[in-house]
């Protein structure tokens, strides 16, 4: 928790001062581990600058005085704006209490916390805080059975959706964690993965260990069918994270994904991919409504969620700010990061002419 004085003295007003702040509080190897993108980190850049490159085009007059930010979605649950927790690894890098103190600030906030396969708390513990509002992140293990007990684990625990990254058979090469050979700090584990050797992570000089990780245990020959695969060992539905071309949405599809969430990762796995902004239009189009669009990637002010919503997303998901807030007052951070975005965007569809999300239409970005 902040103190007063540190509230006071300390207060962000805005996404990208919550980072400013975290790098002073969170340790060295973890901020580089959080903060990083792939290689030269062109698409970490990019995300931003092509939120920054769109113009947006208001309507004036139009009442905006009773405004409505709620949104339901797949899964039948409704939340209180459409800005979601992304999936993030090792929240406890950030703060002791780690993705306990997150699931409360998305309770607070009324939304969706997705949680990550390597989290540092396990499923079942942040379920047990969750209201109703977790969705798991899947990463499948070369090993089938480790990979078909974290998603009954997930369902069992009440997790309303599965969310399988297909970006990642190898990590992307961070190069800040290869240069700290990157490791999960000493009395953190992988929560969700009790037997040792799942829990190993290989201290290298010159490699980060969490690629060497990913190397040694996840399945680098996953393809569409294991999607179907998924399909048949679940009822949740399944969301696909990462993909960034209008055909492999089609495909998606076409394999029964429920979802699709238009992301690089955060810049974090192939550089110079484009930013998921620029390319969210198109992948609109192809889908056409036929399953729901999300978006992840570079979203840090409320004008952001509205030109996401407005070129198809359902809602965005928010990532390194969640840790940033995390990093600087636990679930307190974490709260105000999540408030401070939802008053921009609010602000944003008021100065816009939107009252409700369904007055945010394409126009608003093309004219
Ligand atoms: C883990 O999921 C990472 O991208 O670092």
């Amino acid at each position: 928790m902040l103190t007063e004085v540190e509230v006071a003295e300390q207060l962000p007003v805005n996404l990208f001062e919550f980072e400013a702040i975290a790098a002073k509080r969170i340790p060295k190897q973890a901020f580089d581990y959080f903060s990083s993108g792939a290689n030269d980190e062109i698409t970490l850049r990019e995300n931003r600058n092509a939120f920054e490159r769109i113009s947006l085009y208001p309507r004036m007059l139009r009442d905006v005085d009773r405004r409505d930010l709620c949104v339901t979605l797949l899964t039948g649950q409704r939340i209180s704006m459409p800005i979601m927790i992304a999936p993030m690894a090792f929240q406890k890098m950030a703060h002791p209490d780690g993705e306990l103190a997150t699931i409360e600030a998305a309770n607070n906030a009324e939304t969706i916390m997705v949680l990550s396969t390597l989290s540092t708390c396990s499923i079942e513990e942040v379920a047990a805080r969750a209201q109703g509002n977790l969705w798991f992140q899947l990463y499948v293990y070369r090993d089938k059975a480790i990979t078909e007990s974290l998603v009954k684990r997930a369902e069992v625990a009440g997790c309303k959706a599965l969310v399988l990254t297909v970006d990642s058979p190898l990590l992307g090469r961070r190069e800040q964690d290869v240069r700290n050979g990157f490791h999960l700090p000493a009395g953190l584990t992988c929560s969700n993965l009790v037997d040792s050797k799942l829990n190993a992570m290989p201290l290298h000089a010159g490699d980060s260990g969490l690629a060497a990780y990913i190397h040694a245990l996840y399945d680098q020959s996953l393809t569409w069918k294991d999607v179907e695969w998924l399909k048949s060992i679940t009822t949740m539905p399944i969301l696909l994270k990462g993909i960034l071309r209008a055909d492999d949405a089609e495909l998606a599809i076409k394999h029964g994904a429920a979802g699709i969430i238009v992301s690089n990762h955060g810049g974090r796995q192939l550089d110079t991919v484009p930013a998921t902004i620029s390319v969210l239009r198109k992948i609109a189009d192809t889908v056409a409504g036929r399953v729901e669009l999300y978006l992840d990637g570079g979203v840090r002010r409320g004008t952001d969620v509205l030109k996401a919503l407005a070129l198809g997303a359902k809602a965005v998901l928010l990532g390194r700010p969640v840790l940033w807030g995390l990093g600087q007052g636990g679930r307190a951070g974490v709260e105000l990061a999540l408030a401070l975005l939802q008053s921009e965007f609010e602000l944003a569809m008021i100065l816009s002419g939107c009252a409700t999300l369904s007055d945010i239409t394409r126009d608003l970005v093309e004219q």
